[in-house]
């Protein structure tokens, strides 16, 4: 999207030692500043280190966070922590969180209006399952999401959507470009629909078995605002070459 920044993000799941994630983060932080903006999303449990390795050149954000910004939630982590300790964003309603751990659209838009209150930006993420591919559903599915999921607040604070379809993910299959064209257009006519002007300008990445050699013909894509990166955010030399392909 013209005037946009690209976004190239890692997803680092529930991948690593600490001493990987560290020397991970200082491999992804060594790499010269280039158009795109780099985020890399470590496990809760690493963020502080990663934060340091980083030095500030790459921004970081976490995976989820609780819904309330304190209380009593045994094993949750809320915003105001995850702010705390130095991350910018936080992924929301991924695909691995609404199956694991059945997070439905509303529970998705109750922790975005948490990572807006804390002054975070949330990242949240759409996508069909390959049933809803099939049967000619996905951009209904995906519109519906958009829908349940955003909170008022989302453009204003610079909110990003990742479109991942669920059978893309990890499987290394993607969708024809047209089809990952066609769906962008939809979700930035959601966003505008719903934001008017800011919602042109909101960044809308892909994600979904991005890797090295795919994204540069996917990054050229009209709407496509980056790259929301699992596996191949694991390797620093892949992740840089994606996002030299931004
Ligand atoms: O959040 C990113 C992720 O779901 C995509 O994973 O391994 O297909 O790049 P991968």
């Amino acid at each position: 999207t013209p005037g946009v920044r690209p976004l190239i993000a890692g997803n680092w799941k529930m991948h690593g030692t600490l001493a990987a994630a560290r020397e991970l983060a200082a491999g992804v932080a060594a790499a010269p500043a280039g158009t795109a903006e780099l985020l890399v999303c470590p496990p809760f449990l690493h963020l502080l280190p990663v934060a340091k390795a980083l030095g500030g050149a790459v921004a970081l954000g976490a995976q989820d966070c609780h819904a309330a910004a304190k209380g009593a939630h045994t094993g949750d982590v809320s915003a105001p922590m995850l702010a705390d300790a130095g991350a910018r964003y936080v992924i929301l309603g991924h695909s691995e969180r609404r199956a694991d751990h059945g997070e439905s659209d509303a529970v998705v838009l109750a922790k975005a209006e948490a990572v807006l209150a804390a002054g975070l930006v949330p990242v949240v993420c759409v996508g069909e399952s390959e049933a809803q591919r099939v049967s000619g559903e996905a951009e209904g599915v995906v519109a519906a999401q958009l829908a349940g999921s955003l909170p008022e607040g989302f453009a204003a604070a610079g909110g990003v959507v990742a479109y991942e379809p669920v059978w893309a993910i990890g499987t290394g299959r993607t969708p024809t470009e047209a089809d990952i064209a066609a769906m962008h257009a939809r979700i930035r006519a959601e966003l505008q629909g719903r934001f008017g002007e800011a919602g042109g300008k909101l960044r809308i990445l892909y994600g979904g078995s991005v890797k090295p050699g795919n994204a540069k013909a996917i990054l050229a894509l009209p709407h496509v605002d980056g790259a929301l990166v699992g596996g191949a955010s694991l390797v620093a030399a892949d992740f840089l070459a994606i996002a030299d392909a931004a």
